[in-house]
Formats: C-alpha cells, structure tokens, sequence
C-alpha cells in the first residue's frame, strides 16, 4: 500500500464539482456564519421548536457565552413530542442489539411513552428540577431512556462511563452530588458479566448525597437490595404510567455534566447548556454527515463519553433518524461482529473511532469482505489523530472507495463536531488524515507559543476565536479552572489543547495533544490522573506517567514508579500496582509498561524531565536536550537519562486486546 504522510496534498478520488471554490456554498456559509454570527444562528435555530422564544442571539462576555438568551425549550420534547406529530412516530428510533445475540426495536412512539413512564418514576422517587442524578449504564436502552427522562423534568445528569472503577464513579458523584444513581444488574462485556450494581454499592457507601439506586434488570445474575436505598427500575415503572408534561428550560439551563481529564489529578465536569447545544449536534449531524429520512445511523461510541451523548442519543433523536446502538465489543463472539451489524441492519451511516479501524486492519481486509456493507453511503471517524493508512484501509475495505469520510475533529468541551468535512452542505474532496476545514460559525487559527498566528504549513496550537452554540457554560462549579485552561494562555482565545497545521490549501490537520493527556484507544486521561492514583498505593514513593505511540490504540501508558524503602522491584508489584489503577480508575487506565527507578529524573527547580521519560519509554536517545521544554540543562539531562536507564526494571503487561471507545 503506497503511504500518504500527513500533509500529502494528493485527495482521494471522489465524485467531483466545483468544491470548495470561492463561490461555493461551503465558504459562502462559512463567510456569513462567522461575519453574522447572530443573523446566521437565529435562522438556524428555527429549526428547533421554543416554548418561547428568544430575546437575544448570543451574550459574549468572555470568556461565558449564552446564547438564545431568554428561550424556553425542553431537549426530551425535540427528540420524541413534536415527532408525535409527524410520521417520524411510527418510525424506529432504535435498532438494540446485546452482545448476546438478543435485539429489542424501540420506535418514537414507545421511546416517548418509556421516556415518559421513566421521568414519572424519577419524579417518584423525588427527584426534581435543578436535582442531579448519577447514569452508570452499559449500552442498554435504559440509558437513552433515563437521559431523555432528565432532560424531560429538568434533572441535571452525568452519564460515568460503565468501564470506571466504584472508586472513580464515587469520585463524579460526590463532585456532582447526585440524589440518585441508576445502573444495571451488571453488563456483559466479551462473554463475562462485570459488575455494576457492586460499584454503584461502593460508591452510594462513599457518597452520603446518595438516597436512591435505581437498578436495572440486565444481567440476571443475583444481587442484594439495600430495601432502605434500592429500587428495582421494573418495580417502580408498574407504578408510573403516566405523561410528564416537559419542563420549560432556560435555553442556558444545564443539561449534562460529563467528567473528563485535563491537566489537574481529578477529572474535570464539563457542563453544558440546553438550547445552543441541541442545536448544535443536531446540525453539525447533518452538515458532516448529509443525514435524511432514509438514514439508518450507526455511531459505536459508549454513551459514557461525548460522542455518544451528542451522536448516539440527543441529534440523532432531534433529527428523527433511525439508529443502531450495539452493547458489547467489537470483537465478540467473531472479529466481523460489527460488518455483520451493518449488513442486518442495513446500517447507511457509519461513524467509529482510529482504534476500531487500526485493530480491524490487523485482522485482515477478510472479515469486512464476508459481509454484504453495500447499503453504506458515509462514514466517519473520531477521538483520534486517524493516520492515514488506517483512513485508506477504511476507504477501500469498508467505504469500496466509493463513499466519503468525514474525520471529526472536536472534544467533550465543544459539544459537537468542529471541524470535519461537510457532505451535508457541499460535496468536497479529501485528503486521508485531515479533518479538512471548520463548521460553519468555526473561527480557527493556528498560534506560535507567543500568540502569533502561523503561516499556512507551520504546526502550532489551534484556537477558535469565536463562541459557537455547542461550547460548554463552564467547569461544574470551578469557573476558576475553566478561565485558567480554556481561556488564559491566549486571552479572548478558546485553547482546545491540541496541536494543528493548516495546509496550503487550508487543510487542516490535528496533530494530537499539546499538554499532558493521553488519548489511549480514544479514551482521553491525563497524566496527573494516572500519577495521582498511583501514589495512592503505599508502596509507591512517587510516580509520573507518559505516554508511547501505540500501532493500534494511538497511544499506550507507561508509567515510571520509584518505591518506597522495602519494596523491592518484581512482576508481583508490578501486577498489584496495575490492579490498584485499575481499582482507582477503571480498566481504561491499564498501564502498558512499568518502569521502576531510583529517582525520578528532575530539574533543580523539581519539575519532571518529561522528555526524558518518552525518551527511555520509547527507546529513543535523548537526542537534542537543548529542546527540553522544562528548563533542564544539557548536563543534567543526560546525567539523569543514564541514571534513569541504568536503573530501571521494567516489565511489560501482557497484551490486551483494546477497550474501544
Ligand atoms: O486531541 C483531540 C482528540 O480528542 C480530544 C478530545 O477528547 P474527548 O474530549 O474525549 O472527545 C473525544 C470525542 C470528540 C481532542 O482534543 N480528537 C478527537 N477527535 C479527533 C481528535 N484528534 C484528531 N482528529 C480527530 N478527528
């Protein structure tokens, strides 16, 4: 296979017209999107139905953006009450399918009458506007339900995704202070049955906030009720029949709160708002993805994370589409477990991750060949840098080098997709890597370390530099911390974090991130994190974590670790340390390799040698010390690095197959 590298100027083959021309509608849009903002996002948000309407576009004082100020609406009725009067009501929502083989269909009408019968059973229990609740679900249609349900009554929620420890559930819960938290029996995950409700136990025991465990029944395996906190959800429902009428919401009313790592040891609560936020997934969907009537949607991302609360859930609902949502892995029972999905259920719009395509392309273009994939007409990528090899094995393996890509570029804090090609608005070539240009209302520009912008071709840090409708309202209760990271280093500026280059014929290309998280398989944790869960065990004297390029999971975490007096290196430790992350944190934060060492190495003022510890982590020699970003002096630098390698015993885990986003 020929390599394109990143910046190749070459576009894929795909049908051709006057793309991106200065004419176009693409820039046209774009054009009016940024120089009338409030002109261009007012005649968009007719497409969503107020209870009332608007006084005002946008309020900027930054770095807080409200928009639609003075609007009433409610997300749960966008989704499910005005389709009722529409043909949309007999439609399918969503296609179910377990991992056990089991399927469930759920159309408009019986989601809206679950959704309904579910917000009657919140009510039931207490919960009220303005309340928080805690969702540890796996992908079970009780999830939907249950954020659709919050939405409905006005519950503030936080989705913790199902992968995470009792520990790190208890963490969001008391951050948050839910009243109430609602999981499953259990979930099934590659053949085994973890367990959901125990972890919802050690966290409710940890958390005095929590009154309630609403339990879902999934699993069927047994588990103790606590009569006094615990409810099964089925016992509840026979009793809760009922409509809910939606609450009118402030557009500026929180809707989520959903934790994710930054640059500090605890995970961050991003919040976002209500009425510029389902606008913006929901047109963002159509732009990138050309959605219609005839869309059957597959989006494999875990609700636990962003991309499932905006594209599993929220914008695929509001639009009225048709939805595949899987429970289990990729891979199980076969490798082919996902082209056998698309071809039952004639699956036209296909939205994954880097890591799911790299670990398919391992497996060999066989298993997709097997399966009849002709009913597709798009896919898409996310949560990851997508190299471009992966991007051409997915071109012509999944797509048949027939259909577009849109790679999506955008976080947890923008809301919805930022930057990604735009079938929906003009038809437009590709490059394989590149995310290609911002959404409409996207104002982009590329920065050197001193604010500068760069000429076309430089790698710098991206910044936005405009508010857009799906950015989030703040840090949960930190507006502190959200002034400090988002908005400081380049006042007026949003700072996503990452690294970019616009090409020469501005294409955009993100080069992954600039501070210290890691994306591993797309699940986004930070240094900090994994260091100060680790210090938590006490044979640990101190840690810091960095990261390794990793061929299937972008990036792998590898962790250098000096003990305490006693403690001496072995696989044991090294094994009982990788449990206690997992404990702490969840499976996702399974370090790839431990390194322990005598010191750690450190400049004179105390600041880790990062560089140094990538360096060892991936074989390399330090090469130019004079570039070390921490203020480290050559000498230094290199007496460290011999010191490091001299003294460390390392050992490796053993290989695991990729939890995928
Ligand atoms: O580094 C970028 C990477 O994922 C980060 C955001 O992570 P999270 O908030 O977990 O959201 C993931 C789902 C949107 C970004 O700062 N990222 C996400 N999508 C891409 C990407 N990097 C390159 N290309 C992408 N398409």
């Amino acid at each position: 296979m020929k390599t394109m590298t990143q910046g190749d100027t070459r576009v894929a083959h795909l049908p051709t017209g006057s793309y991106y021309s200065p004419s176009g509608e693409y820039d046209e849009m774009h054009r009016r999107s940024i120089e009338d903002p409030e002109g261009f996002w007012a005649e968009q948000a007719r497409s969503l139905d107020w209870m009332k309407p608007w006084d005002k576009v946008l309020d900027w004082k930054a770095p807080y953006a409200r928009w639609f100020v003075g609007g009433k609406l409610n997300l749960s009725y966008q989704c499910l009450d005005r389709h009722m009067k529409t043909e949309v009501k007999n439609k399918v929502a969503f296609y179910w399918e377990g991992e056990l083989g089991d399927s469930q269909v759920l159309t408009y009408a019986e989601l809206y009458r679950l959704t309904n019968n579910y917000a009657a059973a919140l009510k039931r229990l207490g919960v009220k506007r303005g309340d928080k609740v805690a969702l540890y679900l796996p992908m079970i249609p009780a999830l939907p339900i249950f954020m659709l349900a919050c939405a409905r009554i006005g519950a503030i929620f936080t989705v913790v995704f199902s992968a995470f420890s009792g520990q790190a559930l208890a963490d969001r819960v008391e951050d948050v202070e839910a009243k109430v938290i609602v999981t499953a029996t259990g979930m099934h995950r590659r053949g085994k049955i973890l367990p959901l409700k125990d972890n919802a136990v050690e966290a409710a025991s940890k958390c005095p906030c929590v009154e309630k465990i609403i339990v879902v029944k999934h699993t069927g395996h047994h588990v103790e009720m606590d009569p006094a906190r615990d409810v099964w959800l089925s016992d509840i429902l026979a009793e809760c029949d009922e409509y809910v009428a939606p609450e009118e919401m402030d557009a500026n009313d929180p809707l989520f709160v959903l934790y994710t790592s930054g640059s500090t040891g605890k995970p961050k609560g991003i919040l976002h708002g209500t009425g510029g936020y389902s606008l913006w997934i929901a047109k963002t969907l159509q732009w990138a993805f050309k959605t219609d009537a005839q869309t059957v949607w597959w989006c494999t991302a875990d609700i636990g994370w962003i991309t499932g609360h905006s594209y599993v859930v929220y914008a695929p609902l509001e639009l009225g589409l048709t939805s595949v949502m899987y429970e289990g892995a990729p891979d199980y029972p076969g490798i082919d477990r996902w082209w056998q999905i698309i071809a039952k259920y004639g699956v036209t719009t296909f939205y994954t991750s880097p890591t799911a395509i790299r670990m398919f392309m391992r497996h060999g273009e066989e298993w997709p060949a097997k399966h009849d994939l002709s009913s597709l007409k798009m896919l898409g990528s996310v949560g990851e840098p997508i190299n471009p090899e992966a991007w051409l094995w997915y071109y012509r393996n999944i797509g048949h080098e027939r259909i577009s890509i849109s790679d999506t570029w955008w976080q947890t804090e923008t809301g919805g997709f930022m930057i990604s090609p735009t079938p929906g608005i003009q038809a437009h070539p590709l490059k394989p890597g590149s995310a290609t240009k911002p959404m409409p209302g996207v104002d982009v520009a590329v920065l050197d370390a001193d604010g500068k912008e760069l000429p076309n071709g430089q790698t710098g840090f991206i910044v936005i530099r405009k508010p857009w409708p799906g950015m989030l309202l703040d840090i949960y209760r930190n507006p502190e911390l959200y002034e400090k990271t988002y908005w400081s280093r380049f006042p007026g500026y949003y700072l996503p974090g990452d690294y970019c280059m616009k090409d020469q014929d501005n294409f955009l290309w993100l080069l992954g991130r600039a501070d210290e998280v890691i994306k591993v398989a797309g699940h986004r944790i930070s240094t900090a994190e994994l260091e100060s869960a680790i210090v938590g065990h006490s044979a640990v004297a101190e840690a810091a974590a960095c990261s390794r390029p990793d061929e299937v999971k972008g990036e792998a975490i590898i962790l250098f670790v000096t003990l305490r007096k006693g403690t001496t290196p072995s696989v044991e430790i090294k094994n009982e340390l990788t449990r206690h992350l997992r404990a702490t944190i969840g499976t996702l934060a399974t370090p790839e390799e431990i390194f322990f060492v005598n010191l750690l190495p450190k400049t004179r003022s105390g600041k880790i040698m990062r560089r140094l510890l990538k360096a060892v982590a991936t074989g390399a020699t330090i090469g130019d010390t004079s570039t070390l970003d921490d203020g480290a002096s050559v000498d230094e630098a290199k007496a460290a690095f011999a010191e490091l390698t001299d003294s460390a015993h390392h050992y490796k885990t053993s290989e695991k197959k990729p939890d995928i986003k």
